[in-house]
Formats: C-alpha cells, structure tokens, sequence
C-alpha cells in the first residue's frame, strides 16, 4: 500500500516522463559529463538547474507539482548542483520541501547565497545575521549541511567570507564562493579570486556573452576556482535571437538536436567551467538540458563557429 506522499511522487515522475520527448528519454541513460572541483577533487556533473525567478514565479501560486517535476527529472538525469539563494522569494523553502518530499535531498549538490548587506555600494553586513541567515537555509532546504555558500552580488565580502569560514568550520557548509552577474563588478570580482581563498565563483556566460572569456574563465583556471555558470541563455534573449531559426547541419555531429543544447555545449565546452545552472518550470526543459551534458563536445574551432554564426543574428529586441 502506498501513502498519498509517495503516490504523489510516483504521479509527478509518471507525468514528467510522459512529457519527455521519445529521444531524449534514450539519452537519460547517458551518464553526464562531470568536472573536477579544483580545492577538494570532487567530481559534480556539468549540469544542474537555477532557480531565481522560476521557483519564485511558481512558488507564488500554490502548484509546486511542475516543480516537483522538475526536480525529480534533474535528479534521475543525474544532475546534482541546484543554485539558490534566501534572495529568490520562496525558492530555498520550495526546493528543500520537494527534494524531502521526493527523498532526493543526498542527491542533490545544495548551493545557496548569503547576503545580509543593506542595498547600495559598499553597504555593510552585520555577521550575527550573516550566519543567522547560513542557518535559515539550513532549516529551509531541510539538510543538516550545505554544500556551497557563495556571497551574493559580491555584496560586503570580508564580513559574509567571515560568516561562511565559520560555518565551515563548524561542518555545516563545504565550500564558498562569491557571485556576480554585473560587468560592473568584474573587477571587483578578479580582486577576491586573487586575494580571498574561495572554492567557487558564480558568474554570468552565454555565447553572446563571452566577456568572462577574456580574464575571469582563465584566472578561475590558474587559481583552481570552480566556476558555476548563470544566464547560459541570457533568459529569454538567445531563445529570441534563434527564434525561427535553423539549428546549422553541423550541430547534429555534437548531438545538439535543440537550441537550448547549442548554448548549454557552448558554455560547458570551456575549460575553466565547472557547472552551468539554466533554470526552468518545465521537466521537458531539464530532460532537453541534462542532455546537453552528454556526449560530444565542441573543440575551439567548433567553439569559435558556433560564436560565430550566433554574432550574425540580429540582437534581441529588449
Ligand atoms: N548574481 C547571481 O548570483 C545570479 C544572477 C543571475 C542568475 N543566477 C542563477 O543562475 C540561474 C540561471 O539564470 P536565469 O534563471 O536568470 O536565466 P537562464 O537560465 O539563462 O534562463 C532561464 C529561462 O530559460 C528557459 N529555459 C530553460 N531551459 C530551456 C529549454 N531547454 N528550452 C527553452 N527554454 C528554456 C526558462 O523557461 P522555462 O521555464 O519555460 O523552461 C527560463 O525562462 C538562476 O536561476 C540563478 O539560480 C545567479
């Protein structure tokens, strides 16, 4: 006999795999590509899934069965890293809920942010309520250790570091980090990788958006820091630059058979990357997207092609 809780879970896998596409299900099979963590050796797969305005737009009504969905098609594709952060409304809470829920917390790598400074330039975190907020998530994602806290935005560094470092030592988190999706802050950024000992960083990388290509991907690389990519699709903008699109003949040799895949092979094909987290509502999405980290990657010359026909569509509108 089983209960309402795990008819519910057997009901929401069942749902998610009718929703999988015939070819990419033959492509769950397929182990993902993993990346080694340079501080500690642990492998985690290339693929995870983010969650900042997805979780939190769902989680604002009460219909959290497509993100059970999801999450149950990310972990039984073996994706592992799931980025969070107490900033996206609901989103630790939902996830940690669903992941106990579906029994798959163990299975998941948990990395959330911290960020207690008030909003502005050079705005102070207070270190009580930095490690106050460390133990929110704790309780919020229902796990009695983090796997990666990265300070938000790069939001008061020294002060949050401080806060991570302690919950490290005490064993309830394993690695730190620091994030940033803003230009604005990429020297900023270069500065804590050559200055603070951090396991990870998280920054913003898309095939139209290639900055981080320049130094940041590199000094990562030389500084044995793990980096977790945000924004592969700059949201919706590299979906509404392809739209009507072909995907060129040459992309079936790596196995791409959508866009989304196109640009996930691109970020993933770079060295220095360690995880890319698209975030998504739909369980076919993250079937298509653990996809993506199978199989063949691109070489830099395929690599320079693939920018190279996507810097020849026009810009998105917005
Ligand atoms: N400073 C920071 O720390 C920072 C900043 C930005 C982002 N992040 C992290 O990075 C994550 C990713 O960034 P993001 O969510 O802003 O943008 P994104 O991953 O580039 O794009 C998300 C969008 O892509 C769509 N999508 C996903 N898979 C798809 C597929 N296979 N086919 C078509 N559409 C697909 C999703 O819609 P559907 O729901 O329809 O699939 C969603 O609208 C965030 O969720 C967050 O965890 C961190």
């Amino acid at each position: 006999m089983i209960d309402r809780r795990e008819w519910l879970g057997i009901a929401a896998g069942a749902t998610a795999y009718a929703l999988v596409p015939q070819f990419l299900r033959a492509e769950m099979t397929a182990k993902l590509i993993e990346r080694v963590i340079p501080s500690s050796g642990e492998k985690v797969p290339v693929i995870g899934l983010g969650t900042s305005a997805t979780f939190a737009q769902v989680a604002r009504g009460d219909d959290i069965d497509a993100l059970r969905e999801v999450i149950k098609t990310m972990t039984d594709a073996g994706a592992r890293i799931l980025d969070t952060a107490p900033a996206y409304g609901a989103s630790e809470e939902v996830a940690g809920r669903v992941a106990a829920e579906l029994k798959v917390a163990n299975r998941i790598f948990w990395a959330t942010k911290v960020n207690v400074a008030g909003r502005g330039e050079g705005a102070k975190a207070d270190p009580v309520a930095a490690r106050t907020q460390i133990e929110t998530s704790l309780t919020r994602l229902q796990v009695p250790v983090i796997d990666l806290v990265q300070v938000h935005n790069l939001a008061d560094v020294p002060t949050h570091l401080a806060a991570v470092a302690e919950m490290k030592k005490a064993g309830k988190v394993r690695y730190s980090g620091v994030t940033t999706t803003s230009k604005r802050q990429y020297g900023q950024l270069q500065e804590v990788m050559r200055g603070e000992k951090i396991d990870f960083i998280g920054i913003d990388y898309a095939v139209d958006n290639r900055d981080v290509e320049e130094t940041i991907l590199p000094l990562a690389a030389e500084k044995k820091i793990a980096v977790l990519i945000y924004l592969p699709f700059g949201r919706t903008r590299l979906f509404q630059r392809t739209a009507g699109k072909e995907l060129p003949a040459w992309a079936a040799d790596l196995g791409i058979r959508t866009w989304a895949q196109f640009f996930l092979k691109y970020v993933i094909s770079h060295p220095a990357v360690t995880s890319v987290t698209p975030a998504t509502t739909k369980a076919h999405h993250m079937m298509e997207n653990a996809a993506a980290g199978t199989g063949p990657l691109p070489d830099a010359a395929t690599r320079r092609k693939m920018a190279d026909f996507i810097d020849a569509l026009p810009a998105a509108s917005s």
